[in-house]
């Protein structure tokens, strides 16, 4: 791990984001087939979503140097400086048959993961439900939307992904970290979102072939909080226990302190720091 002044010394300013840079040679089947970078919007999710009613925009990917509005989950802003991290968006849209929300929710926290380590060789973490971390810091975050459209039904997968700089420390609730902080130089922000695009692109497909016991057994491994004791919020409701598994339709499996199995929805479950 760096020390900050190392940080900023091998900091180099990134160059701007590039559409035909990441759509060239990709090699995706749906993520990615048209691409569209935009210096500064509210938020990425939101240009997405203005897309859904194009019937030609399923996989389409938005990316942004920056957001005026960056929203992450339950209700949390997102913070990244211009220019420095990625911030985009993939929609999806799904007609009448779409992908459990669950399932959409860990592909893309195992994608981003998995992409971050195809692209720097840095091992990365889940916590659930899609945290992406290195050493117990939060590297990215990942904000899943569904709605119905005009075609049916829609989804919108946000991540945000500190690149070169993290939030500071009391911008956030728990530790925060950077790619940078754990490589020689800044790596290059192309190269990284075209290997988790390529990555969610391989998982969706996956997915949708009925493939869940191979997207549990894969999470399953990038998950260091397996049989540890946990503080959650669950739909307004506080519980403590043990985390026994991940289930991609159920969500989170818990065994409470009376010995109770609860199953907790993705959507509406955060695991609470440590007291
Ligand atoms: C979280 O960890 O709370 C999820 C954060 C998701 C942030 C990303 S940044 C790109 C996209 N646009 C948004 O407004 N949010 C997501």
């Amino acid at each position: 791990m760096k020390r900050d002044q190392d940080v900023a010394a091998s900091f180099k300013k990134n160059q701007k984001l590039d559409a035909g840079q990441i759509e060239r040679g990709l090699g995706t089947a749906r993520v990615g087939r048209c691409v569209l970078c935009f210096d500064e919007v509210d938020s990425t999710n939101d240009v997405a979503w203005d897309s859904a009613r194009q019937d030609n925009a399923d996989g389409l990917v938005i990316l942004a140097e920056s957001q005026r509005m960056g929203r992450g989950r339950l209700g949390r802003k997102w913070l990244s400086r211009p220019g420095e991290n990625l911030l985009f968006s993939v929609l999806l849209l799904e007609g009448d048959a779409p992908i459990s929300q669950e399932a959409i929710t860990i592909a893309a926290g195992l994608s981003v993961a998995e992409g971050v380590e195809d692209a720097t060789s840095l091992r990365a973490e889940l916590k659930w439900p899609n945290d992406v971390q290195i050493g117990g810091a939060k590297l990215a975050g990942v904000l899943v939307e569904r709605r119905t459209v005009e075609s049916g039904s829609a989804t919108v997968i946000g991540v945000g992904l500190n690149v070169a700089t993290a939030p500071p420390v009391e911008a956030v609730d728990n530790p925060a970290t950077c790619l940078t902080a754990h490589l020689e130089a800044t790596p290059d922000r192309v190269e990284v979102v075209r290997a988790v695009l390529r990555r969610l692109d391989e998982w969706l497909t996956r997915v949708a072939g009925g493939q869940l016991a191979e997207l549990h057994d894969a999470w399953v491994a990038r998950c260091g909080m397996l049989h540890q004791r946990v503080r959650v919020l669950s739909g307004g409701q506080n519980y403590e226990g043990s985390i026994i598994d991940v289930d991609p339709l159920a969500g989170l499996v818990l065994i409470d302190d009376y010995g109770v199995r609860v199953h907790l929805p993705a959507a509406e479950t955060t695991i609470l720091p440590r007291k």
